[in-house]
C-alpha cells in the first residue's frame, strides 16, 4: 500500500470514529429513549447527500477534572451546511452521546462558525438542541461560549431566519439561545426551564415534574415559548421543512413563489352565509382562512397559545402571506395580553422578512378587567399597535364583522398605513358595541325609564342602524371597498399583486423603543 493510500485510509477511519460520537453504547441509549442521534437528525432534515460537515476533528482544550484524558472528536456538536428542498441552510445539532451534549468553549466555537457563515452568505440557521447545558468542567469558558452564541443570535435576528428544535433537555441559561431565535419547535418528552425541579423544590418547596415545569405542552399552551409542539422528532423535522418553504433565505430576498393549480378567481358561496344573524354568535375563522388560501393549506404558528388570535403562514397565488386573524369562536375573538404579544411578534417577523400581512378582523375590543390591567394589557396591546404601525410590508385588511374601539385602530387600520382595507357588508365599525354604548350615552334615561328593556332595545337598534355597517367608515375612505365575501380570495390576490413593488421606509434611527 502506498503511503498516500495509507493516509487516505487513516482519514476514512478517523472520519468513521468521529461519526460514532460518544460510541455505540451511548447511541443505543439515545435510541432506547426514543431519540435520534445528532447525525440522524441532520440526515432527516437535509436533502440526501447535501450535508457537508465542518470541524469534525475538533477537540476541547480543558484540563480540569481529568478532561485532558477525555477527548472525543467533534466535541459533542455536529455542524455544517446542506440544502432543504434545494435551498442552502446552516445547521448544528448537539450530540447528547458526547458528555450529554454539554457545551464547551470549542463546541460553542463550532456553532459560532456556522452562524457567521450563515450571516455572510444570507441563509437560515437551524439549531437542534439536546444538551445537559454548560460543560461543568469548563467553568467560565462554557459560559463565555454560550454568550458568544447569544450575541450572534441577536445580530442575526431579522437578517436570516433562525429556527430552533428542542429534542431533549435544554436548561439553565442554555434556553436563551432558542428564546432569541424566530421559532421554537419542541418534541414530546423534551423540556426547557431556567431552573429545574430540584431548585424549585429547594427555593419554593414546590413539587413539580420536568414535564409540568417545562414540557412541550406547557411551552406551547401556557408560556408561548414554543411555537410548535410535535409528537415526535420526525414530525418536528417535517415542521422545519414546511416552515422553511414559506420563508426567504434572508431579509434582502422575497419569499419563494410556489406555483399552484388553485384558481385565482375561485369563489366560495359559503362565505356569503358564514356570519350568523345574531352578532354575538361565533363562527369559525379557520373556515374562512382555509377557504381563501391556496389549496386550503395553512401553517399555523402558536396554535395552542392565546387562541383568540390566529397567526400563521399561507400562500395566495403562490405568494407567502402572514395571516393574523381574530377567532370569534374563542372568547369572542377579544384581544388580551397574550394574544397581543403573540400577534406583535408574528407581525414583526413577517415585516423583517418581506412577508405581506393579511389581517382578517372580527374583534369586539381588548379584554377588560383587573387581571388584564394588572398584567399590563396597555403595554402588550401597544406592542401589537407598534408592530403594525412600523411594518412596511404590504398590509391588506378585511373586516368581516366587528372592528370595535382601540382594536379597530390596532388591527392594521388605514391610519396605521394599511394599504388596502376591505370590509364585508356584515362589518360593524364603531367606538364600542351597542350595549356598552347605550349604557354610557343614556345612563340617566335608563335610570328613569320604566321599561328599561324596551328602551335599550330601541336605542340599540338606532345605534346598530348608524354604525353596524361598513358604509360609515367607507364614507370617509377608511375602507377602500366593501366586497362580496365569496370573492375574498380573488380580491386579496389582486391586492397582493398590486402591492408587489411597494416601497416604504421608516425614519432613520439607531433603533426603535418598542414598549416591552
Ligand atoms: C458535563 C455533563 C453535563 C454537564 C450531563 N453531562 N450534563 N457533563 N457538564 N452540564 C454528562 C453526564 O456526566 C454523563 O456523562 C452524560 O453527560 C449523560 O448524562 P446523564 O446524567 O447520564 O444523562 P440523563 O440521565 O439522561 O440526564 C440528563 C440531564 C442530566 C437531565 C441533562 O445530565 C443533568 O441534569 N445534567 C446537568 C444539567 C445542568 O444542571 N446543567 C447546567 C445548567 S446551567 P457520562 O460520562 O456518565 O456519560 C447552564 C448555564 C448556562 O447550562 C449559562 C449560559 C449563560
Amino acid at each position: 500500500m502506498s503511503h498516500q493510500i495509507e493516509e487516505v485510509k487513516a482519514l476514512i477511519d478517523l472520519r468513521e470514529k468521529a461519526r460514532m460520537g460518544g460510541g455505540q453504547a451511548k447511541i443505543d441509549s439515545q435510541h432506547k429513549k426514543g431519540k435520534f442521534t445528532a447525525r440522524e437528525r441532520i440526515a432527516m432534515l437535509l436533502d440526501e447527500g447535501s450535508f457537508e460537515e465542518f470541524d469534525m476533528f475538533i477537540t476541547h482544550r480543558c484540563t480540569n477534572f481529568g478532561m485532558e484524558k477525555n477527548h472525543i472528536l467533534g466535541d459533542g456538536v455536529v455542524t455544517g451546511y446542506g440544502t432543504v428542498g434545494g435551498r442552502l441552510v446552516y445547521v448544528f445539532a448537539q450530540d447528547f452521546t458526547v458528555l450529554g451534549g454539554s457545551l464547551s468553549e470549542t463546541f460553542a466555537h463550532k456553532i459560532c462558525k456556522v452562524m457567521d457563515m450563515a450571516m455572510k452568505v444570507g441563509a437560515p440557521v437551524i439549531g437542534i438542541n439536546d444538551s445537559g447545558g454548560a460543560r461543568i468542567q469548563e467553568g467560565v469558558n462554557a459560559l463565555a461560549g454560550y454568550t458568544e452564541i447569544f450575541q450572534r443570535n441577536i445580530l442575526a435576528s431579522g437578517v436570516v431566519p433562525q429556527i430552533s428544535a428542542i429534542f431533549g433537555p435544554c436548561a439553565g441559561g442554555a434556553v436563551y439561545s432558542p428564546a432569541l431565535t424566530d421559532f421554537n419547535i419542541m418534541s414530546k418528552g423534551s423540556y426547557m426551564f431556567l431552573t429545574g425541579p430540584k431548585v424549585v423544590k429547594s427555593v419554593l418547596g414546590e413539587d413539580v415534574t420536568q414535564e409540568a415545569l417545562g414540557g412541550s405542552n406547557v411551552h406551547a399552551s401556557k408560556s408561548g415559548v414554543a411555537h410548535f409542539a410535535v409528537d415526535n422528532e420526525e414530525e418536528g423535522i417535517e415542521k422545519i421543512k414546511d416552515l422553511l418553504s414559506y420563508l426567504p433565505q434572508n431579509n434582502m430576498e422575497k419569499t419563494p413563489i410556489v406555483p399552484t393549480n388553485d384558481p385565482v378567481n375561485r369563489m366560495d358561496d359559503a362565505l356569503n352565509e358564514i356570519i350568523p344573524d345574531n352578532p354575538n354568535k361565533p363562527y369559525d375563522m379557520y373556515q374562512v382562512i382555509r377557504s381563501i388560501v391556496d389549496d386550503g393549506k395553512f401553517l399555523e404558528v402558536h396554535k395552542d397559545y392565546a387562541k383568540s388570535l390566529i397567526v400563521g403562514f399561507a400562500r395566495f397565488d403562490g405568494i407567502t402571506v402572514g395571516i393574523i386573524a381574530n377567532q370569534p369562536a374563542v372568547i369572542a375573538g377579544v384581544l388580551d395580553s397574550n394574544s397581543s404579544r403573540k400577534g406583535a411578534r408574528f407581525v414583526r417577523f413577517c415585516d423583517a422578512f418581506n412577508i405581506p400581512l393579511l389581517t382578517l378582523e372580527d374583534v369586539p375590543g381588548f379584554l377588560p378587567g383587573t387581571q388584564q390591567e394588572y398584567n399590563g394589557i396597555i403595554l402588550h396591546g401597544a406592542k401589537l399597535l407598534y408592530a403594525y404601525g412600523e411594518a412596511t410590508v404590504p398590509k391588506i385588511t378585511v373586516v368581516l364583522r366587528k372592528a370595535y374601539g382601540g382594536a379597530y385602530c390596532v388591527m392594521s387600520s388605514k391610519h396605521l398605513r394599511g394599504d388596502i382595507n376591505y370590509a364585508w357588508p356584515s362589518a360593524e365599525i364603531a367606538v364600542m358595541g351597542p350595549s356598552g354604548a347605550i349604557e354610557i350615552l343614556y345612563g340617566k334615561e335608563l335610570k328613569e325609564t320604566e321599561d328599561v328593556a324596551a328602551f335599550k332595545a330601541e336605542k340599540e337598534k338606532e345605534y346598530r342602524d348608524a354604525f353596524a355597517n361598513p358604509y360609515n367608515a367607507a364614507k370617509y375612505g377608511y375602507i377602500d371597498d366593501v366586497i362580496e365575501p365569496r370573492n375574498t380570495r380573488f380580491r386579496v390576490i389582486r391586492a397582493l399583486h398590486q402591492l408587489e413593488n411597494k416601497r416604504l421606509t421608516n425614519p432613520a434611527k439607531k433603533h426603535d423603543n418598542l414598549p416591552l
